[in-house]
């Protein structure tokens, strides 16, 4: 598949990963990108998952047209991108290896590479020359390991972004919910922890004319970039994206469900914007995850355990907290047959957290709802409606 004149894709679709990265359902498959350019040099961008190698040479070989390749790049050393960095030395013996000093360093640990690869160190800002296309190498640590570096080819205008601008999914089926949904569950789930991080390489980018992303997975970016770039500004702020109520239960008997239903309810009938509902310990966590960081407000419904909290709940907690999650208007609901301590364990979790506004009213059922409980569950929802 041609990306520009000069600029094949290569890549392989993964419908048999039953988790991806060990814990990400992927019912949309999952891609692995590679790209080869063609100039007076060629070079390759990154390998694939260990899986396709076979799949990929095939690819790669075609792409090639008998040529050989000149140069191997590797901008991420993660094993689903480098797993066939050695299968490919042994086909092509003659390529030089190009990377960082990190890049190497990782490389070593990972294989067993051949005693006279040939290999070229490059620093932040460097640049390789194939003839027409000149590729510059920034630096992109933490999106999403310390060696990530992504590059730039003036030539096409073309950014190579690495894990930045990827989404799960395979890119040989169409993805019903379009880019965003499963762009921003990989995002979250992934790179999340790193906003700082990404904002520095949106910051950098922003200083490049890009016409084309080519992402390490999911589609080629080639029209409407400002859309992306706009989410992926948000998503490494911080800042919430839909105006909207996220309220994440977990339930025993069914109790604490109702409450979180109810005041979803009384939000829908207030008019408010936007309401999601889920089941901490049913619903794809990862979904949970996105949903906490896209709305501006959540609830956190859950019952007394272990004079703690439920471990569904308290996991989701965990997953926001190391994320970084910040910036946001947060309310308890909390359920206790005989000592209620939920809500108190819940606020707690998030001390860490910057900048968090936590909501004057919070709800305490006694096992089931009743008319007091009710009432605090109506005040809430008007706070939330304010
Ligand atoms: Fe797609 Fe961080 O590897």
């Amino acid at each position: 598949m041609k990306v520009t004149e000069d600029i094949r894709y290569i890549g392989v679709n993964d419908h048999q990963v039953d988790l991806f990265e060990g814990q990400f359902e992927v019912p949309l498959g999952m891609a692995y990108n590679s790209y080869v350019i063609l100039d007076e040099k060629t070079a390759v961008m990154d390998t694939v998952d260990q899986n396709f190698g076979d799949e990929w040479m095939e690819n790669l070989k075609a792409a090639l047209g008998g040529r050989k390749p000149d140069y191997l790049v590797i901008q991420h050393m993660e094993p689903d991108h480098s797993a066939n960095i050695v299968r490919f030395l042994s086909a092509y013996p003659d390529t030089t290896v190009v990377g960082n000093a990190k890049t190497f360093a990782m490389m070593e640990q990972f294989y067993s590479l051949p005693e006279d690869m040939k290999r070229q160190t490059v620093a932040n800002g460097g640049t390789l020359e194939l003839g027409k296309h000149t590729l510059t190498f920034v630096f992109a640590p933490m999106v999403h390991w310390p060696e990530v570096m992504v590059t730039y080819d003036s030539a096409d205008k073309v950014l190579f972004s690495a894990d930045a601008f990827g989404k799960f999914g395979a890119n040989d089926v169409e993805d019903p919910e379009g880019w965003a949904c499963e762009a921003r569950r990989y995002y979250f789930g992934i790179v999340g922890k790193y906003g700082a991080q990404a904002q520095t390489l949106l910051k950098k980018a922003a200083g490049l004319d890009i016409q084309v992303i080519c992402p390490l997975h999911g589609p080629v970016l080639s029209e409407n970039l400002g859309y992306y770039l706009a989410l992926y500004a948000t998503w490494s702020s911080y800042r919430p994206e839909t105006e909207g109520v996220f309220i994440a239960y977990t339930s025993v008997y069914g109790h604490t469900k109702a409450a979180a239903l109810e005041l979803a309810e009384m939000l829908r009938e207030k008019g408010c914007p936007k309401v999601s509902v889920a089941d901490l310990a049913r619903d794809d966590i990862y979904e949970c995850v996105e949903d906490g960081f896209r709305y501006s407000r959540m609830v956190l419904a859950t019952t007394t355990y272990n004079a703690e909290i439920f471990p569904a709940m308290r996991e989701f907690i965990s997953h926001l907290t190391e994320r970084g999650y910040q910036n946001r208007f947060v309310a308890f609901i909390e359920n206790g047959t005989w000592a209620p301590t939920a809500a108190k364990c819940m606020k707690a979790m998030f001390e860490k957290s910057k900048n968090m506004t936590f909501a004057e009213n919070t709800v305490t059922i006694k096992s089931a709802l009743n008319g007091e409980s009710r009432s605090a569950l109506e005040a809430l929802a008007e706070e939330l409606c304010r």
